[in-house]
């Protein structure tokens, strides 16, 4: 039987009420704005500079990671295996991993359907023998993989440190979703940003160019374009620093005078020097991705860092008499 190469699935992802959750976010005390609503086309463009940023080491280093360790990718990842990526947005760092282990098949999941379609038909047009089935999803949420991998091995892919995005307790149920998605001896390869000291995780977060800053006030000018918001962004500044007891990075977005805020007939006082919480990037020590890895019943088969072990290219599995989730 021969199969198309190139299919699209779209399993049209339920779209939140941006208007309702963002006045939800600022009800709350301290308030917070969601963090995907950083990335509109600009914002996403803003956030590939910052991926070049001299203080930005994250996406460098596990791009160097993956390439020096391809061979042992290559000899532990199955052959033929069907390799599915969470988040896939440019399909940038998976091609030097299609390359080191030969998937059958390839399926980036993404909630963006444009782009999804774009990147996965590059894919699919630079290697030959690739089956490409890009599947249009939220990953947060359990998401049905296509027919035609059954009976391939699995393998998900989950760089960029992109985990870090999700408060522990939601990374873990990440996981579990993830493990049922690739099954009883299942892999899994994440990239997880480590702990690390103060002096090397904040310039990270505040580049000498600004260009974490402007990522971070975009969000304001996001929101107002689309949902009608009046944040003044040019009366706010950003401000991002490491909690080294809970691990992670804090971005906030400062009020730097007293202000109201309106989204639709909602008014939301915000006072001068009142913070609004816009992410956190979670750093993981070995020890807590070996916690996080069995909270999901999986385990840490090995990892590979760069020489100053600021970043961890983690491979786990899922054992052999895990309960698959199929039916
Ligand atoms: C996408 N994510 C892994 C980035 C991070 O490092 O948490 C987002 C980011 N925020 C500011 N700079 C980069």
């Amino acid at each position: 039987m021969t199969t198309e190469r190139y299919q699209f699935f779209d399993h049209n992802p339920i779209l939140p009420d941006v208007v309702e959750e963002v006045k939800q976010s600022l009800r709350e005390t301290p308030k917070r704005l969601p963090p995907k609503y950083f990335y509109d086309e600009y914002g996403s463009a803003l956030f590939e500079q910052i991926t070049e940023l001299p203080e930005y080491y994250l996406t460098r280093t596990e791009i160097e990671i993956l390439n020096e360790n391809k061979e042992e990718l290559s000899r532990t990842i199955d052959k033929s295996c069907c390799l599915i990526e969470y988040g896939s947005g440019s399909s940038r760092k998976v091609r030097s991993l299609i390359d080191a282990i030969d998937p059958r098949f390839y399926v980036p999941v993404d909630i963006s359907k444009e782009h999804l379609h774009t990147s996965a038909k590059a894919i699919h047009d630079d290697f030959d023998s690739l089956h490409v089935y890009p599947t249009c999803a939220d990953y947060t949420e359990a998401i049905q993989l296509p027919d035609a991998i059954d009976g391939a091995p699995r393998c998900g892919f989950f760089p960029g440190s992109s985990i870090g995005n999700f408060e522990r307790d939601d990374a873990s149920l990440f996981l579990v979703n993830l493990a049922r998605d690739i099954g009883p001896g299942g892999h899994c390869i994440i990239g997880f940003d480590s702990r690390k000291p103060k002096a090397i995780l904040e310039p990270a977060y505040n580049d000498t160019q600004g260009v974490t800053a402007s990522f971070n006030l975009n969000l304001l000018t996001h929101l107002n374009r689309t949902i009608g918001t009046d944040f003044k962004p040019t009366q706010f500044r950003h401000h991002a620093f490491y909690d080294e007891s809970l691990g992670r990075i804090e971005m906030h977005l400062i009020s730097e005078t007293e202000q109201t805020v309106t989204l639709d007939d909602e008014r939301f006082q915000i006072a001068r020097n009142e913070a609004i919480h816009t992410e956190n990037s979670y750093k993981y020590s070995l020890t807590d991705v070996q916690e996080l890895a069995s909270k999901a019943g999986m385990s840490l088969v090995t990892h590979w860092q760069d020489s100053k072990a600021w970043f961890y290219v983690a491979l786990l599995r899922v054992p052999d008499d895990i309960q698959s989730g199929d039916s």
